[in-house]
């Protein structure tokens, strides 16, 4: 009898619920090609042979190191990074576009590589801003709306003169049809809603100076106007993600897996799936010790603290929330999406204290919790 109550209570969450895997991940950027082939295959292969019912992944940016010179080695370096995937491409349990990439400041080092990485990913929707087609996009899944936006471009500059040629990251520039997309969503009765890009809002680590906020280097307060307008920018970003409801806004960029609640939704950051590993913002009680990449010490930090409105001082975590939970790890992050609930499960690899790229290789459950 209790069998038969479960099959009906399985056959019932099909018919009826949704119910479904995807994972995030990024930032794969390493030293075989640009990429960390060893630590992403890995990973991949762990994620996709644990998770047969994985409808798919999004990847965040940062798939390569890239070149500042060369739009033929960036083209090169993208075209392996998609060998180093064949396990997600060649799966057949995936879905869709199986694996729906978003852009990264590593991607965009020339004024070709945008064309390039178009090239090299031609089937990513196709409904974005005229200007962004394949580059910012949504797609629905099961009643959830997925949008992953660029916040990494090359160039807005004049368009009939190179001479402004400037990797223009970041920011985001379509904010108008981002609300449209959001709002068409809710129109149609999208059960949730999860928004993605490479940067990220509230910067955990090595970072601090720009993600969207982009306060750039040596901050003093108060903030100049330039500082102040970029702030504005990133406030007005986050408040749609926030009166759109989103469930959790996912990224990459800082190389550490971190997850906190601000305005009642999730920053959720995947951010090394191989690339070296950051420290987290250091805090009052850690003082001014140098930590092991580019993180600012404390006493350079604190401008920044004050101007995101982190919490800083003694006892304090120096993040944006109270609920920061952070790990040093090479990893991915696998959401499954239950009628009234997402379960989140992050698996990765440790890296050692006070290294950036040493692990014990074990992957193992790092972090767990439930989005309501
Ligand atoms: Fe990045």
């Amino acid at each position: 009898m209790k069998k038969i109550i479960v099959a009906l209570l399985v056959v019932f969450s099909q018919l009826y619920g949704q119910n479904f895997k995807f994972a995030v991940m990024s930032d794969s950027r390493g030293d075989v090609h640009g990429v960390n082939e060893p630590v992403l295959k890995k990973l991949t292969h762990h994620l996709l042979t644990n998770n047969p019912d994985l409808k798919f992944i999004l990847f965040l940016g940062d798939l390569i190191d890239g070149s500042w010179k060369d739009a033929s080695e960036n083209f090169s370096q993208m075209k392996y990074w998609k060998k180093v995937m064949s396990e997600a491409y060649n799966s057949s349990t995936l879905v869709g576009k199986k694996v729906y990439v978003g852009i990264g400041n590593h991607e965009v080092r020339t004024p070709k590589d945008e064309a390039n990485f178009l090239k090299v990913f031609p089937d990513m929707p196709k409904n974005g801003p005229a200007d962004e087609k394949g580059l910012t996009y949504s797609f629905d899944y099961d009643g959830v709306h997925f949008v992953v936006f660029d916040t990494d471009r090359w160039y807005y500059g004049d368009t009939t003169t190179t001479k402004d040629d400037h990797p223009d990251w970041h920011k985001f520039h379509h904010y108008q049809w981002l609300e449209n997309d959001l709002k068409a969503a809710r129109e149609r009765g999208v059960k949730r809603i999860f928004a993605g890009s490479h940067e990220m809002f509230f910067p955990v680590g090595g970072h601090l100076r720009d993600g969207l906020a982009n306060l750039g280097r040596n901050l003093t307060l108060p903030l100049d106007s330039a500082a102040k307008a970029r702030l504005t920018a990133h406030d007005k970003l986050w408040k749609i993600l926030v009166d759109n409801k989103v469930t959790a806004f996912v990224s990459g960029h800082e190389h550490l897996y971190s997850r906190q609640s601000v305005d009642g939704i999730y920053q959720i950051i995947s951010g090394s799936s191989g690339a070296p590993v950051y420290d987290f913002n250091p805090t009052y009680d850690q003082g001014d010790k140098k930590k092991v990449g580019r993180e600012f010490t404390y006493s350079q930090a604190l401008p920044y603290y004050k101007a995101l409105g982190y919490n800083y001082g003694p006892g304090k975590n120096s993040q944006k929330s109270e609920d920061f939970v952070g790990k040093r790890a090479y990893h991915y992050v696998l959401f499954d999406v239950q009628p009234d609930s997402v379960s989140v499960k992050t698996f990765g690899m440790l890296i050692k204290k006070n290294t950036m790229t040493k692990t014990d290789s074990t992957i193992k459950l790092i972090d767990s919790f439930t989005i309501k």
